[in-house]
């Protein structure tokens, strides 16, 4: 199963432009138009708010599906950790739909919501890369992630796929409701795709990196804003859980309130810089920790760098940033664990699908 591989980690975020290509096609109609179930397409029109709850990487995905809906469809949406939502649930709107978002689809968390809303007679919906798993044989509807098994306790394929079926679920339901939108999602996955590839080819590039920023610290930074905040704290939560070390994710705007306590000669914070609209307020963060010695490794897109930026990912609409900007965070974890010699693919601690609340 591993082939030329090392580990399933580097395995699956190798796999991710393959993992994009099948999910084009398989959400595909014979016109060449995304298309969902006509069931789910209901589902989503029946409801005034949507309700994500998920757990851990896939409540990352959330945060971001939410910006899809939200911007493209104009349905409002929440995302909610599971384990919190259960024993502390919000007001509900009248109409809500529940939307489940979860590898595994055994996470124990998520079912807890499940059980919970269906008992209340709520309509729900799960996304999840296992078919025939509890929540989606529990829920009314599924929709598949197409990632192909994934091996590694770190998640890394499913997240991208999680990201990408939400882009395509918004552009639906967007188009259904007739809003226009001038994004074509087709040809945008498409350049996603070709972008993940430029990412993994440099791999080597990144593995220097680690070398620069990671290889003796205790903590790391992951600063950001709007996309590239939620995008940075998975790339803390994939640093911690396989690197050990520990490693926090801030909204650029917030690290000042407190954390900025922790900044020393040498603490590496990742800047990440994918958003035009908030590059220089980012950059204005980055600056006020690099002048309290903080080791910054700031990561542009295309068209945003400026002198000095550590790594460029390719050009892709902005709203589609965070599949290609992970893939740098993912293996930039990938690297910091082999390289302080840890078991990558099992991380002390961890199974794969935690199936106990
Ligand atoms: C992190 C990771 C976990 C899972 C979480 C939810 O790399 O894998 O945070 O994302 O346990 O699991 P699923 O998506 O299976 O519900």
């Amino acid at each position: 199963e591993l082939g030329t591989y090392p580990h399933y980690m580097i395995k699956e975020i190798n796999e991710q432009p393959q993992v994009m290509r099948k999910i084009i096609k398989e959400y595909q109609d014979d016109n060449g138009d995304f298309k969902i179930d006509d069931a789910i397409i209901k589902q989503l029109n029946d409801a005034d708010r949507l309700y994500i709850i998920a757990a851990g990487t896939s409540y990352h995905a959330g945060l971001i599906g939410k910006e899809y809906i939200e911007k493209w469809a104009g349905v409002p949406t929440e995302v909610h950790v599971a384990s919190e939502f259960v024993y502390n649930t919000p007001l509900l709107s009248e109409k809500p739909l529940f939307i489940f978002i979860s590898q595994s689809g055994e996470t124990a968390d998520s079912r807890a919501v499940l059980v919970d809303i269906k008992e209340k007679g709520y309509p729900a919906l799960t996304i999840t890369n296992v078919v025939g798993s509890t929540l989606s044989r529990e829920a009314d509807q599924t929709l598949i992630l197409h990632a192909g098994p994934e091996i590694a306790v770190a998640s890394t394929k499913a997240y991208v796929a999680q990201i990408a079926v939400l882009s395509i679920v918004a552009a639906v339901t967007a188009r259904e409701l007739g809003k226009k939108s001038d994004l074509n999602l087709m040809s945008e996955l498409g350049k996603v795709t070709t972008a993940i590839t430029s990412v993994i080819d440099d791999a080597s590039t990144i593995e220097e990196i680690v070398k620069n920023f990671l290889e003796t610290t205790r903590n790391a930074f992951f600063i950001g804003r709007t996309m590239d905040y939620y995008v940075g704290l998975e790339g803390a939560l994939k640093l911690k859980e396989i690197s050990y070390i520990q490693a926090e994710g801030f909204a650029g705007g917030e690290l000042k309130h407190g954390t900025i306590a922790l900044i020393e000669d040498g603490t590496p914070v990742f800047s990440l810089i994918t958003q035009e609209k908030v590059n220089l307020n980012t950059r204005g963060n980055a600056q006020e920790v690099a002048a309290r010695g903080a080791n910054v490794c700031t990561i542009a897109m295309e068209g945003l760098e400026q002198e000095g930026d550590s790594y460029i990912i390719p050009r892709v609409d902005e709203m589609l940033t965070p599949l290609v900007s992970v893939v740098v965070y993912q293996l930039i974890s990938y690297y910091a664990a082999l390289h302080r010699g840890n078991d990558v693919d099992k991380p002390r601690n961890l199974a794969k699908s935690v199936t106990v609340e």
